[in-house]
């Protein structure tokens, strides 16, 4: 099995947690809606990855919604000392699966009691607020009265860190005026790389970076290059496209997600793979850096 501890590891709040974790959003029924086909086969993936050794878990009561965090209660409740679980509020999800903004303090205090109850906890780690103005990415627009109600409950000891998702730079400047922000969640992989200047910003000041769909999300990054630089190595290219982002910035931490405990072992394996200079070159150039 591999040592994922190899990859090394990075504060989220005030723990330092291995830079290799998992994204549990997979875990919920198709289009992030309602159960999974196999709830045992779930809770094995959890149990495996904590078996592995990952000790960072991001997760959303409103995947399901409330299926991922019951699963995650289900397979690791009482949790271990070591294990950090990061949510996120802002969402609400509609009949059918659709996703709706809900920022006001109403539904921004119900959500995080959802995530509290759900996942059995009477503090949750760390809370991101993912503000989704556009669907398409971050788009400027002041964060300043949803995070003050997260900062609020924070006060309250209901919420020990508070991070950002699909932000700007300049969001993340004027949260910081707000509320300490331990982490910023957005997309971000080999091929999709507008964050690049923001990576450098956090990395200076400190801030993890946690890229969500590391793989490409719901349909897997496909290159010829990446196949390439992977058949090279004798890894395959989801490995490649783990190592590359591990490679990438030190503040980089990884949450890919699966739901299958097969892609949870090969994903994990790339915390010890390392990327020679040239391979670095030839992925730097499939997102046009
Ligand atoms: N803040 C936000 O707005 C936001 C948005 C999206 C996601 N997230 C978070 O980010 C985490 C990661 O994103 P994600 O899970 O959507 O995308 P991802 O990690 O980029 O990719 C997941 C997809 O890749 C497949 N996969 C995983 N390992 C594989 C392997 N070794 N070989 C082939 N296919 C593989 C999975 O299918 P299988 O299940 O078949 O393995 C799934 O379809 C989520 O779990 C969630 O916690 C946050």
């Amino acid at each position: 099995m591999t040592d994922i501890g190899t990859a090394g590891t990075f504060k989220l709040g005030d723990r330092a947690v291995k830079r290799m974790g998992y994204g549990a959003m997979q875990l919920a029924g198709p289009g992030v809606y309602g159960p999974p086909k196999d709830a045992t086969a779930a809770v094995e993936v959890l149990r495996a990855a904590i078996e592995s050794g990952v000790d960072h878990i991001d997760t959303s009561d409103f995947y399901g919604p409330h299926v991922t965090n019951q699963l995650i209660r289900k397979a690791l409740h009482p949790y271990p000392k070591d294990l950090t679980i990061v949510t996120k509020i802002g969402a609400r999800r509609g009949l059918e699966g659709t996703w709706n903004l809900a920022f006001s303090a109403e539904e921004l205090t119900s959500a995080v009691h959802d995530n509290l109850h759900n996942l059995g906890v009477e503090a949750l780690d760390v809370v991101n607020l993912r503000i989704m103005l556009d669907p398409h990415g971050p788009a400027e627009g002041s964060i300043e009265a949803p995070l003050t109600v997260l900062a609020d409950l924070q006060r309250r000891g209901l919420v020990r860190h508070i991070g950002l998702s699909n932000v700007t730079s300049k969001q993340v400047a004027q949260g910081r005026t707000i509320a300490p922000i331990v982490c910023v969640q957005n997309q971000y992989n080999l091929a999709h790389r507008g964050d690049d200047p923001l990576i450098d910003e956090l990395a200076a000041a400190k801030i993890a970076y946690v890229p969500f769909f590391p793989l490409g999300g719901f349909s897997p990054l496909q290159s010829t290059a990446l196949s390439d630089v992977a058949k090279k190595l004798g890894a395959t290219p989801m490995q490649v496209a783990l190592a590359w982002l591990l490679r990438r910035a030190p503040n980089i931490l990884l949450i890919p997600g699966t739901s299958s405990v097969g892609h949870l072992g090969e994903n994990l394996a790339a915390a010890a793979l390392r990327l020679p200079d040239d391979a670095m070159a030839v992925l730097n150039r499939i997102g046009g850096g």
